[in-house]
């Protein structure tokens, strides 16, 4: 198999290296401890103002890096990503942000674009070598290949979220846009189609209250998950 680095249990292919499968290493621990589980979710907060602490944007590379590896349907791998990292870039986006949402993502220390890929299918080859011809089937099929990017993306951006957590930031989610305002702001040379924006930081700013709202509730699992 060559060049394997282990992580979390896993057998990967090491960073570069251009493997076809991962392989679980049944020998290693297969759940996360309490502490960890608690970064992810029931410790982890929706953050609307941060510390002014900068975020490299070599987090989202390193976040993209993990959440590559969590299943989408055919393997298709829809999301794309754009940190905006200069004021003009941020500027151009929030013009296109609901009223409420723009102060604070002009103050976050980063944000991001998270966006699906239309034309998703023109790496079908290395990405579903199982599924011969769909690259071709789907040339001829916008409105399937948007709606299975559309679909396939959003689940990613959950993944983006929790691989945000794990690497110690605070994730502001923002569904509060114009999309089409946003891809002609920074979608005009790829196609790419505006899902949501994130704002990412350290910590919630000490300073304002709203940081973070109060906690709401949640259904109990015996509300949302039946067994038949
Ligand atoms: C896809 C998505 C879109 C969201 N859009 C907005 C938004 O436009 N504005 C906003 O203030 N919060 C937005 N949120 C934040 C949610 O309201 C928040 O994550 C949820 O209430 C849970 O908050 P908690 O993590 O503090 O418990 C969004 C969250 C997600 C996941």
């Amino acid at each position: 198999m060559g060049d394997l680095t282990e992580a979390a249990g896993c057998v990967r292919p090491a960073d570069g290296f251009d493997l076809d499968v991962t392989q679980t290493d049944l020998a290693a621990p297969t759940r996360l401890d309490a502490a960890s589980l608690d970064l992810l979710f029931a410790g982890a907060r929706t953050t609307n103002t941060f510390t002014p602490e900068p975020v490299d944007p070599d987090v989202v590379h390193r976040a993209y890096d993990q959440l590559r590896w969590a299943p989408t349907s055919m393997n298709i791998q829809p999301l794309r990503l754009t940190a905006l990292v200069s004021r003009a870039a941020r500027e151009s986006v929030v013009a296109h942000l609901g009223p409420r949402n723009q102060a604070k993502t002009l103050a976050a220390p980063l944000s991001v674009v998270a966006a699906y890929d239309p034309a998703f299918h023109t790496h079908l080859d290395v990405l579903a070598p199982h599924r011969e011809g769909l690259r071709e089937q789907l040339e001829g099929q916008p409105e399937r290949r948007d709606a299975m990017a559309r679909t396939n993306a959003l689940i990613q951006l959950g993944y983006l979220i929790v691989a945000l957590r794990a690497e110690g930031l605070q994730v502001g989610p923002i569904g509060g846009l114009d999309p089409l305002g946003v891809d002609a702001a920074v979608h005009a040379e790829n196609g790419w189609r505006t899902l949501a924006v994130l704002n990412l930081g350290h910590a919630p700013d000490p300073a304002d209250p709203t940081a973070q709202r109060p906690r709401a509730g949640r259904l109990e699992a015996a509300q949302a998950v039946l067994t038949r």
